[in-house]
């Protein structure tokens, strides 16, 4: 029996989770948004030293727990921007030298696939597309293996740079995105770059600023020609991640999954493979504290953990590598 509370700050989000036995007790949690352009990685990191306290009182009580019950702190190491590691990191330390207890060191993106556990998915091809990430996963011989990933920007931040190109607000676009494209009616062709299993999306951003530019097409049209093109491009490599391994499952994971059509075309492709889909509820896709609480808890029942004396050596890893983690809970 242990509970774990677990702290996300890697980029935009600040949150806390509480995890009992592989139960959400709870999972609050606040998101830095622009008006206008991007994430400024030091206005991130003091929204959630702003927030933190806050969060973690809520957490609390959401859980109906107290602090002395917390057996173990987990947090986010990396990979993420270092100010808003460093937000997380130094919060844990704090809490671990006042509740004397130790801390768990988690890769925020192992943490997106194993919280899909919780759809009953045993041995899935992980589709996780995220803001900084994209990458097609499947566990093999002690290792999350990366079959194939974006070779340039990840899908969630591709679509945030193409709102903003587009002029229709700050971060994060990927919902008016969506919003747009479910008005679009005329597909416009865009390149398709896919390449094996990997993808490529920076020249496919340039196509569509050359497309805003000209000012030949609608918002819409381009919105819903983007998601048409780009979803199919993530779809066919997670077909033949598929295909490769033999897998019968497909996980989805990270905020972009959100998207309905995202969701809809690879219900499509796994009902014509005879391949069960499993897509974890919408706060347990985007960043949360409950995800690296329900890993934290993992880790911890195997004794992986920092223990009090150690915990002040502990560093923030913002490059780390989802196939650098030793996958030794399985
Ligand atoms: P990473 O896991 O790579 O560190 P992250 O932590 O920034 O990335 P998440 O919270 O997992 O990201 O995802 C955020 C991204 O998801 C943003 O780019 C946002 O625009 C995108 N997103 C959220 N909802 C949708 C949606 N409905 N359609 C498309 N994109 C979406
Ligand atoms: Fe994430």
């Amino acid at each position: 029996m242990s509970i774990v509370l677990g702290i996300e700050s890697t980029a935009h989000t600040f949150g806390i989770g509480i995890v009992k036995n592989g139960k959400i007790l709870s999972n609050i949690k606040k998101t830095y948004t622009t008006e206008k352009g991007g994430i400024i990685p030091s206005e991130a990191s003091k929204h959630h030293h702003k927030y933190c306290k806050e969060i973690y009182s809520e957490s609390l009580k959401k859980a109906g727990i107290k602090e002395k019950d917390i057996d173990t702190i987990a947090f986010s190491q990396g990979p993420g921007l270092a100010p808003c590691l460093h937000e997380g990191l130094e919060f844990a330390k704090i809490l671990s030298s006042k509740l004397e207890k130790p801390l768990v060191p988690v890769n925020h993106c192992v943490a997106h696939l194993e919280i899909g556990k919780v759809t009953g998915a045993k041995d899935a091809v992980m589709l996780y597309t995220s803001g900084a990430n994209t990458q097609i996963i499947a566990y093999s011989t002690g290792k999350y293996r990366i079959f194939g990933e974006t070779l340039d920007v990840g899908v969630g931040n591709f679509i945030d740079n193409f709102a903003r190109l587009l002029d229709i607000g700050g971060f994060p676009g990927g919902v008016k995105i969506q919003e747009l494209a479910t008005m679009g009616k005329n597909y416009i062709e865009i390149p398709y770059v896919v390449k094996g299993m990997d993808i490529s999306l920076s020249g496919i951003l340039t196509n569509l600023k050359q497309k805003i530019e000209s000012k030949k097409y609608s918002k819409e049209d381009l919105a819903y020609s983007m998601q048409e093109t780009v979803f199919a491009m993530l779809v066919e490599t997670a077909e033949r991640a598929l295909a490769h391994t033999g897998k019968k499952e497909l996980l989805l994971g990270g905020g972009v999954a959100c998207n309905i059509r995202l969701q809809e075309m690879c219900k499509i492709m796994c009902e014509e493979r005879k391949v069960k889909l499993f897509v974890p509820p919408r706060d347990l896709l985007a960043d949360n504290g409950a995800m690296i609480a329900f890993l934290g808890e993992i880790m911890f029942n195997k004794g992986i953990k920092v223990s009090r004396k150690n915990v002040e050596n502990l560093e923030i890893k913002p490059r780390q590598r989802t196939n650098d983690i030793d996958v030794n809970w399985k």
